[in-house]
């Protein structure tokens, strides 16, 4: 009984000390039977408790980084994300029985204005915020064109594929290694290329 309960009481301090090495899982919110390994999230100026959430059954690895306050990344169940880069002050939303493989990198959001007026002090102002050890503290976003990206479920997105602010890869659509998606992809279909186009469509008796 006591060697039982000794053995408890070392899972339960194990847990916890990865828990506590790693702080900014506390943003997390992951249902059960879903992996977790080699997932870095970073907020950078947390204003909320939550910033992400994962369903159940799924393995999930990346580096999430929260630019603003603002933003939120949800994944589905039964989905999986082999590594790579997710960026987000507005939204990140990923379906059920999604693939994404290795080297992948998403970002809701252009990091800079267009326009040179309003991007000059961009650099000025990171500095005083690494200088701080306050990183991006003093950024000034407001000019910085953003939109949300959706990835409906049973889509698969090849590796190293870029998928970029505002678009929505649809239904069951595979999206090909090495692509850069900048428009919406229909569902079922198949995309590649720089900037991805149309491949094949999926007919309904090979889903
Ligand atoms: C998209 C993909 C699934 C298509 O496979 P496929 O049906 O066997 O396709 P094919 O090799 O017959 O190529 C079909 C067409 O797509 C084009 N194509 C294939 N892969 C492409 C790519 N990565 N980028 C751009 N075009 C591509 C081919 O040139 C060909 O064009 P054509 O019809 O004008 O000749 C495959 O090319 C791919 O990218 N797989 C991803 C693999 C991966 O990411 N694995 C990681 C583990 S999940």
């Amino acid at each position: 009984m006591i060697l039982l309960l000794k053995k408890i009481a070392r899972v339960f301090s194990k847990n916890f000390k990865k828990e506590k090495n790693n702080t900014s899982l506390n943003y997390l919110v992951c249902e059960r039977n879903t992996r977790i390994e080699g997932l870095n999230l970073s907020v950078r100026n947390p204003a909320k408790d939550k910033y992400m959430y994962i369903g159940k059954n799924s393995v999930i690895s990346g580096n999430f980084v929260f630019e603003t306050a603002s933003g939120e990344i949800r994944i589905g169940n039964n989905t999986f994300i082999g590594g790579g880069m997710f960026v987000c002050i507005e939204g990140i939303e990923i379906g059920n029985d999604v693939m994404i493989s290795w080297g992948c990198t998403f970002v809701d959001n252009n990091s800079h204005s267009l326009r040179w007026s309003e991007r000059k002090d961009d650099v000025r102002d990171w500095k005083k915020g690494l200088d701080e050890n306050k990183i991006g503290f003093y950024k000034d976003w407001t000019n910085v064109k953003r939109g949300k990206i959706v990835v409906k479920d049973k889509a698969w997105i090849g590796f190293n594929c870029i998928v970029m602010k505002g678009v929505t890869i649809g239904e069951g659509a595979v999206v090909a290694a090495g692509s850069v998606v900048t428009k919406d992809v229909p569902d079922w279909t198949i995309v590649g290329g720089n900037p991805a186009k149309i491949i094949k469509y999926i007919p309904e008796n090979e889903r």
